[in-house]
């Protein structure tokens, strides 16, 4: 059948965005068909419409994609017609250590994504959604939900009591500090805007900074663990933040490197992950296994993402445009 689909055009930019069409056809062995329902917004997607990472060939973009199957393929038991579930980022990466390097596999980038009203894949692109969540919800959890699940408690084995450290209210720190709290830990939290570090603490925050009034923010780390440093910190600022992040680190610490919103490059001392023996771990989301995990965490504790705004998926432009104000706390999501 035919289904409704955007595209970005070679290069990408908002006027690069086109309507169209898909196909999605009845499933081989091992295939399902989901009629998509949602999809929420990421950093990546927003560079890949916006043009910073451009697609070489038209290409349907979006990662995250939740929705209910149509039809399942010859030898696919684990899913059934009906099913809520939601896709995920290494449709290849199915289990056990990091085997992917970059975007090539990745929906919405190297291949088609989730800005369309359906297709049809291998059952391993998706996975059962938690029971109860709508499919916005689910949408939120394939990058955003992930990636924070894997840097706390894959990467950084998180332990009850442990102290953690997120960086602004964007979607993946949120999710991290809903799991840290899940899980036990005790959290610091940063934003620019007072009202949104209110929301933070009403999220169970522990401790709060400004970190525009405080530019020195990782001393304020340290000084509200009594000189010792947090033992993770989910770092999404990048160049900027890195500094301030490994002074507010312990001594072995663990920053999960995640983020990139200020930019690629810069300049760096190493010299304070060196003395204090830092570990500093690369985070590229994580594998269909660590998803089902983290879903089976989320149904067990009642854990609800934070959606702060729903667009149509016509408004996807309107969408990305408010994405760039930072105006949002959680998520933004796309609804089909
Ligand atoms: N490596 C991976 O696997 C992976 C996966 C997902 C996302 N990411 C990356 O992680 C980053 C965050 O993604 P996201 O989806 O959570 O983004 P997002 O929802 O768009 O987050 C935006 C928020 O980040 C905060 N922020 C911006 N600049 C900051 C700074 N200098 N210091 C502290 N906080 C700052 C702001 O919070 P306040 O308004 O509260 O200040 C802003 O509202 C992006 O770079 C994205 O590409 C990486």
């Amino acid at each position: 059948m035919t289904y409704k689909a955007l595209f970005v055009q070679p290069g990408g930019g908002y006027h690069n965005l086109t309507r169209g069409t898909c196909e999605a056809r009845a499933p081989e062995a091992g295939e399902i068909c989901v009629r998509l329902r949602a999809s929420s917004l990421n950093y990546h997607d927003f560079a890949v419409v916006s043009g910073m990472w451009g697609p070489h060939e038209p290409r349907i973009p979006m990662a995250d994609g939740a929705g209910e199957v149509i039809a399942v393929g010859a030898g696919v038991s684990e899913f059934a017609v009906g099913d809520h579930v939601v896709s995920t980022f290494f449709p290849d990466w199915l289990d056990g250590e990091p085997r992917v390097e970059g975007f090539a596999s990745v929906p919405g980038d190297g291949i088609d994504g989730y800005a369309r009203e359906a297709v049809t894949a291998r059952a391993t692109a998706f996975t059962h959604a938690p029971a109860g969540f709508n499919h916005a919800e689910a949408a939120t959890l394939t990058t955003a939900g992930l990636t924070a699940w894997r840097a706390l408690m894959v990467d950084g084995a998180l332990k009850p009591g442990a102290s953690v450290l997120v960086q602004g209210s964007g979607g993946v720190s949120l999710f991290a500090l809903q799991f840290a709290k899940m899980a036990g830990a005790r959290v610091i939290a940063t934003s620019s805007s007072e009202e949104k570090l209110q929301r933070l603490r009403a999220l169970g925050a522990d401790e709060l900074i400004n970190y525009r009034e405080t530019p020195a923010w990782g001393e304020r780390v340290r000084e509200l663990t009594d000189g010792r440093g947090v033992d993770h910190v989910i770092e999404v600022g990048g160049p900027s933040t890195l500094e301030q992040s490994m002074i507010a680190a312990r001594i072995g610490g663990h920053i999960a490197l995640i983020g990139i919103l200020t930019g690629v490059s810069g300049n760096l001392s190493v010299v304070a992950s060196l003395i204090r023996q830092l570990r500093l771990q690369g985070v590229l989301v994580g594998s269909r296994t660590q998803q089902q995990e983290m879903i089976r965490a989320i149904e067990a504790n009642g854990m609800r993402p934070v959606i702060d705004r729903h667009f149509a998926l016509d408004e996807m432009v309107e969408a990305f445009r408010y994405q760039e104000t930072n105006r949002h706390f959680g998520k933004i999501c796309l609804d089909i």
